[in-house]
């Protein structure tokens, strides 16, 4: 199979994303051309260290790079300030430079949070990511959007910094809770969804092979959706238009995440393929697609055994309205109206401004009702 290589051509900011397996063990020989003098500063969470994290340091001291390494909590708690300082001043603490590399090794918590780090300290140091789960493969690890949760919100602190190279290494993805690999699918299936109907095809047909193991299948899903991303953020890489339809049933699945106090009871990438299925069945009601495609969309889910509807979600939730307004919260509200992203059919989705809340709020009772 090999390592495939996606370009992110950003000019003086441009990078690869390399894509295979056994990176992890090559990473000394990957990243050593990159510095220009042999130190690199590891940051990671404390599950990944446990599994993974001897095999890289092994694979950076092979190639002679003075490594340390920091391991942070897990979990979507650690992306606040105190985690953040800490980062920073660990990294001060080992004398980082701006000739030197950090190493974000995690997931997408991992990687916002070091990536942001990565971004302040000294006015911007270089950054590699080596994304370990589908979720961070697929979307947080490529695109330089870096940052961290405050109290009054997700990642409404943070900056766009490019990493210097990405490193996804497929055999990562089995040592995976089946229920993290499905999450992250959630946004494999975005790609499909919002830009590349032959992609969402193979993906119907490829994707129960995917959940139960097969490399080839998590390589090539890997692969197509960072072409798609890179694509995407090559043509508006601060999010200033076509970057918006990455967020493909991301305003219900941030309400939801807002609803379900951002807990196990919903994870980020389930919440994704909820809103995926809803922001179709959204466009269909506004007589934009045929009910084939949010019906599609519904059985591929269903088939990979995801979360579908809101029934789908442990406990109970709000009322429709209080739904409708956390969405109003959310920060890709633009001169205080409503940000969705509708979709004429599979592969066909584009940013619409002016969705009647109304049909919103009657979509979500419906689903609620049905609980
Ligand atoms: N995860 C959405 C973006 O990178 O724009």
């Amino acid at each position: 199979m090999g390592i495939d290589v996606v370009p992110v051509a950003l000019g003086a900011r441009s990078y690869e994303v390399r894509i295979g397996s056994g990176l992890i063990d090559r990473a000394g020989v990957e990243i050593a051309p990159l510095l220009r003098r042999k130190k690199a500063a590891i940051i990671t969470d404390e599950t990944v260290a446990a599994a993974h994290l001897a095999r890289l340091v092994s694979a950076l001291e092979a190639e002679g790079i003075v490594v340390s390494s920091l391991a942070l909590p897990p979990g979507e708690s650690t992306k606040g300030w105190a985690q953040f300082s800490r980062a920073v001043e660990w990294l001060l603490e080992q004398k980082i430079e701006r000739r030197d590399m950090v190493i974000a090794f995690g997931g997408g918590v991992v990687g916002d949070l070091v990536g942001f780090a990565s971004a302040v300290m000294r006015r911007g140091v270089r950054f590699v990511q080596i994304p370990t789960t589908l979720l961070a493969q697929v979307d947080s690890s490529v695109g330089g959007k870096t940052g961290i949760n405050t109290a009054q919100g997700k990642n409404l602190v943070g900056a766009f910094h490019q990493p210097s190279l990405v490193l996804a290494d497929i055999d990562v993805l089995a040592t995976l809770p089946p229920r993290d690999l499905l999450a992250g699918y959630g946004e494999v299936v975005k790609y499909g969804l919002l830009g590349d109907a032959a992609f969402f095809d193979w993906l119907e047909a490829y994707g129960p092979a995917l959940a139960a193991g097969d490399t080839a299948a998590r390589h090539h899903a890997v692969k197509r959706s960072v072409e798609m991303k890179a694509g995407i953020v090559e043509r508006d890489e601060t999010e200033e238009g076509e970057r918006a339809l990455l967020n493909l049933g991301h305003t219900f699945c941030h309400a939801l995440e807002k609803a379900t106090g951002y807990s196990e009871r919903l994870l980020h990438g389930e919440g994704v393929a909820i809103g995926c299925a809803l922001a179709f069945e959204l466009s269909q009601r506004l007589g934009l697609c045929s009910q084939e495609a949010p019906s599609r969309v519904r059985a591929h889910l269903r088939a990979m055994g995801m979360k579908v509807d809101l029934a789908d979600i442990p406990g109970d939730l709000p009322e429709a309205e209080a739904l409708v307004a956390l969405m109003g919260q959310d920060k890709k509200v633009v001169d205080g109206r409503l940000r969705f992203i509708l979709a004429r059919g599979i592969g066909e989705a584009f940013v619409a401004d002016d969705v009647p809340p109304d049909l919103v709020t009657a979509l979500l009772a419906e689903g609620l009702r049905g609980r």
